[in-house]
């Protein structure tokens, strides 16, 4: 996801007004169209909280497109929310058993969009091998942090770090797994 420097991804109502920055860093990389869509083509699937989904949504009724593409997209979800495309599923229920039993064997890169609460279970799991945080060089004081409330430490190997003309900085991190007393990675 995409950070306020201060580890913010939306404000404390969801608005990410934010994301539009105006800064210039002459020694960065440009993201290119061209760039962008062969990032994209790398990735299989998604996975998102329903709050996230629903921003979306608001985006795509304001026309500003649907982001996910014709991709397969797994809104988590107790709750009955509308779908506006094929695309879309829903799931209720454990997400370990989700993630490893349903979409390992059917996807190999498994993208979790967000947001702050998703992201947090999924480490907390287990369940990610990477995380990409893309810092915005803006501050915004409060709102819904990058990750919510994790309950132990989860160590990283910084694998990449790239900064683009716009003053975003991106990091990729990959999750060193944790062993637990039976020697299970976790
Ligand atoms: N800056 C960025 O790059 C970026 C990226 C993504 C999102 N966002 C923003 O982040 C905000 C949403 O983040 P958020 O943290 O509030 O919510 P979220 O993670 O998008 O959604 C959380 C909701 O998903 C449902 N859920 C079902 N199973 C879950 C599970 N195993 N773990 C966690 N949640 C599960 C629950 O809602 P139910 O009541 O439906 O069951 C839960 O309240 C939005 O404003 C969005 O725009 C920003």
């Amino acid at each position: 996801m995409a950070a306020s420097l201060d580890g913010f991804i939306a404000r404390k109502d969801g608005r990410v007004d934010w994301l539009e920055t105006s800064d210039e860093f002459a020694g960065g990389d440009t993201m290119t169209p061209d760039f962008i869509k062969a990032f994209l083509e790398t990735i299989d699937c998604y996975v998102m909280g329903s709050r996230t989904y629903e921003t979306a949504l608001r985006f795509e009724a304001q026309g500003l497109g649907w982001a996910y593409g014709d991709k397969p997209t797994f809104v988590l979800t107790s709750r009955e929310l509308p779908r506006t495309r094929d695309t879309v599923e829903f799931h209720s229920g454990e997400l370990a058993q989700f993630v490893n039993g349903r979409l390992r064997p059917a996807f190999r890169t498994i993208w979790f969009a967000g947001g702050g609460a998703v992201s947090a279970e999924c480490l907390r799991l287990g369940l990610a091998d990477e995380v990409r945080y893309s810092i915005l060089p803006v501050l915004i004081g409060d709102g819904i942090p990058f990750f919510d409330k994790l309950d132990r430490d989860i160590a990283l190997h910084l694998a990449e770090v790239k900064a683009y003309k716009s003053g975003m900085v991106e990091l990729r991190y990959e999750v060193r797994k944790h062993r637990d007393e039976s020697g299970n990675a976790t």
